[in-house]
């Protein structure tokens, strides 16, 4: 298949430059087969494969040409040019992608856990050695979204980003909203389809999110925010009867990743939230991710595609390496994204939703109501599905703005009331803009 006329030209300008993989799982995989099935057209060659008892994974395609190594000191010692880091986890990634930058050879991954957490310092050390490191790959899977913050959309002040990072979630979500089945069916179903880990932790609970969100804020809205500093409640407590009472209000529910720079702070959060049903985020179903960014002179722009899969993040992997290929001829590498250290707070102003599961009894609503009185928060609507038995009766208080740090105050009082049965779940209302 013929390449593109800049791939050709790079193709035939100079010697490709060397490859070395760590990690033939999923991603890596499907890297080495882009690389070897296209490599009369991209100025690449991979030369190594990385893996621990890597005779388990040989494969007939990839040539005699490359060297399968159990050993990393071996690659690590090699004259590769680029490592591509795509073991995933943070030690040993961490030490091995250091060294490697150390050694002069630049870095390609995919791994946003390493990303949220040491990105500046791997930045600067790239910056200091020449060379450059690159993790288009690491939010989004195949969607460009690093690329479009930090080069298409360079000439706007962007100050808000807002979207659905994690594929998982989003699967669970729409299996509970269309098959009224349980969190824990959902998760199954999920972990069946390879959608989940067989821990799901990260996902669910929104740290996968949190990762990519904190380097969506570094990238987009130039501040370094660390992973633990973000808000993130975990989607665990919800059940289809919030999607009842959620479409009532003429909304769905989605897991959001949303990070703004406001009155000199980041907020920043990753919760299940309400969005009205007419909103492109209600429209993302399955693994599909999506990103809206919205900047000061543009407004907004909106990504969406596949955020995970093998094929799609190795689409992303190759494109890091091929923009290194670009950069390494002439062009400079790109420069070390600066970023502003602020305080982050999840303090954002919302309506919100709660839902109660409680022994019915007189005086509930009143003894609610006058909780969020005393913190200043008015209610909204009151809604009732019938139906239900009265010791475990499901009920939603939907609240006029408030902030999350009044809201959390008004909790921890109704959360010591006798008749509630478990704690109640409380989730934000967002406009279609989010
Ligand atoms: N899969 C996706 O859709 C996706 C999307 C975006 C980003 N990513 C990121 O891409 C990276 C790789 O993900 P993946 O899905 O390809 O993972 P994977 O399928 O688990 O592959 C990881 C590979 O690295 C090997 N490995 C792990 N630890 C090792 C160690 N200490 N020494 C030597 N080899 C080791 C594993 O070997 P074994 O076979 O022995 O375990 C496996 O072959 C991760 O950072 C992930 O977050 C993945």
């Amino acid at each position: 298949m013929a390449g593109t006329g800049l791939e050709k030209s790079l193709a035939t300008q100079a010697p490709a430059l060397k490859v070395a993989l760590l990690g033939f799982g999923t991603v890596g995989s499907a890297v080495a087969r882009i690389l070897c099935d296209r490599s009369a057209q991209l100025p690449l060659r991979l030369v190594q494969v990385f893996n621990r008892n890597v005779e388990r994974k040989r494969v007939e395609w990839a040539g005699s040409e490359v060297e399968w190594q159990h050993d990393v000191e071996a690659v690590l010692r090699s004259d590769a040019d680029i490592v591509v880091e795509l073991v995933g986890g943070m030690e040993p990634a961490r030490e091995w992608v250091e060294r490697a930058l150390e050694s002069g050879k630049s870095v390609v991954t995919a791994n946003k856990k390493l990303i949220a957490q040491y990105g500046p310092q791997l930045t600067a050390l790239a910056a200091r050695k020449g060379v450059a490191l690159a993790y288009g790959a690491s939010v989004a899977g195949g969607v460009p979204v690093i690329d479009a913050l930090q080069e298409g959309l360079a000439g706007d002040e962007l100050y808000k980003l807002s979207g659905i990072l994690n594929g998982t979630c989003n699967f669970i979500l729409t299996r509970i909203e269309s098959a009224a089945v349980s969190f824990d069916a959902a998760l199954r179903e999920a972990q069946q389809a390879g959608f989940a880990e067989a821990d799901p932790t990260d996902d669910v609970d929104g740290f996968d999110a949190r990762a990519k969100l904190v380097i969506l804020t570094r990238i987009g809205l130039k501040a370094i925010v660390r992973p633990e500093q973000v808000f993130c409640t975990s989607i665990r407590p919800l059940e289809s009867v919030d999607f009842i009472y959620a479409h009532e209000l003429g909304c769905t529910i989605r897991q959001i990743s949303r990070a703004e720079r406001k009155d000199g702070h980041i907020y920043a959060s990753v919760q299940p939230a309400l969005v009205p049903i007419d909103s492109p985020t209600a429209h993302i179903v399955g693994s599909l991710n999506l990103l809206i960014s919205t900047g000061k002179y543009g407004g907004q722009t909106v990504f969406s595609g596949h955020g995970a899969g093998g094929h799609s993040t190795a689409v992303a992997v190759v494109s890091d390496l091929l923009d290194i290929a670009r950069r390494s001829r002439g062009d400079h590498f790109r420069p070390v994204a600066d970023g502003d250290t602020l305080p982050v707070t999840g303090n954002f102003s919302s309506q919100h939703y709660l839902r109660f599961t409680v022994r019915d009894r007189p005086g509930i609503v009143a003894a609610i109501a006058h909780a969020l009185a005393a913190h200043g928060i008015n209610i909204d609507a009151l809604l009732q599905k019938p139906g239900f038995a009265k010791d475990a009766l499901p009920f939603v208080v939907t609240l006029e703005h408030c902030t999350a740090e009044q809201l959390a105050a008004a909790m921890s009082e109704i959360n010591q009331f006798d008749f509630l049965r478990g704690t109640p779940l409380t989730m934000p209302i967002l406009t279609k803009e989010l």
